[in-house]
């Protein structure tokens, strides 16, 4: 085949698929990563065998179906926290006295600073926190179910599957701190270091059991060089 047809040939089929993938991509966030299944199964074996075995024996097979029933084949805007409770039920474990952790923009601190459950427990060091820490997923009605393209942003809507697991994901920690509990909040940041429309202020505080907490320490971090705000 001669170079020019070669090129036609491509342009052709750039006119073929254009369509079909912005048609698909409906939503401004990024998409379902791939491999999401192997990626849920094997953080979560991970976890129970090497980094934390203390939790026990989980079933990661039935803990990854219960994910995965709450968003696949679902409209992507209408995915709600209770729709995790199946998946919070089995992946629920106890956080160690005294070794709960929140925090607001301070995260790379605060998982070097607890290291990986040896010193701290935030949330994204239980198992349900460490399954889908950094992952984009969510679903769509059409076949396979599952959106690769693109997934709503919480701009776009609320009661989408992200931002209602970390909802759900949140209030559940919150329910097992025991004991001295800290936070860890950013004291170089120009908006505030309590931000008061963000997870810690309105799914962790609210949801701290007064009775099980005898501390609340509150860590505000500064840059080295600053500035303190
Ligand atoms: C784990 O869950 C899967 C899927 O729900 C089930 O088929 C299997 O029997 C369970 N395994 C154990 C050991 O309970
Ligand atoms: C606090 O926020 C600043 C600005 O976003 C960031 O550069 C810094 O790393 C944060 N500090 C911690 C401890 O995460
Ligand atoms: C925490 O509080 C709940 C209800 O207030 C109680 O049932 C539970 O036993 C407490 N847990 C611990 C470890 O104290």
């Amino acid at each position: 085949m001669p170079k020019w047809s070669m090129v036609v040939f491509g342009i052709l089929l750039m006119g073929c698929s254009a369509p079909v993938d912005t048609a698909m991509k409906s939503w401004h966030g990024i998409g379902t990563v791939h491999n999401l299944e192997e990626i849920i199964i094997g953080r979560c074996y991970n976890y129970i065998r090497v980094m934390n075995p203390t939790v026990g024996e989980k079933n990661c097979s039935a803990i990854w179906e219960t994910f995965r029933n709450a968003f696949v084949y679902k409209h992507p805007c209408n995915v709600n926290p209770v729709d995790y409770d199946a998946f919070i039920r089995l992946a629920l474990h106890d956080i160690p006295q005294d070794k709960a952790l929140f925090w607001e923009n301070t995260k790379l601190l605060v998982h070097r600073y607890s290291d990986k459950t040896r010193r701290m427990m935030p949330l994204g060091e239980t198992l349900i926190g460490f399954l889908a820490d950094d992952l984009d997923w969510c679903g769509q009605n059409e076949s396979p179910g599952i959106n690769y393209q693109s997934c709503p942003t919480t701009t776009e809507c609320e009661n989408n599957p992200v931002n209602s697991f970390w909802k759900i994901a949140s209030e559940s920690y919150a329910k097992e701190a025991v004991g001295i509990v800290r936070v860890m909040l950013n004291g170089s940041i120009s908006d505030g270091a309590f931000p008061k429309n963000r997870f810690f202020a309105k799914h962790e505080l609210p949801n701290l059991r007064k009775s099980n907490i005898s501390e609340i320490q509150i860590w505000v971090m500064d840059n080295i060089d600053g500035p303190d705000r």
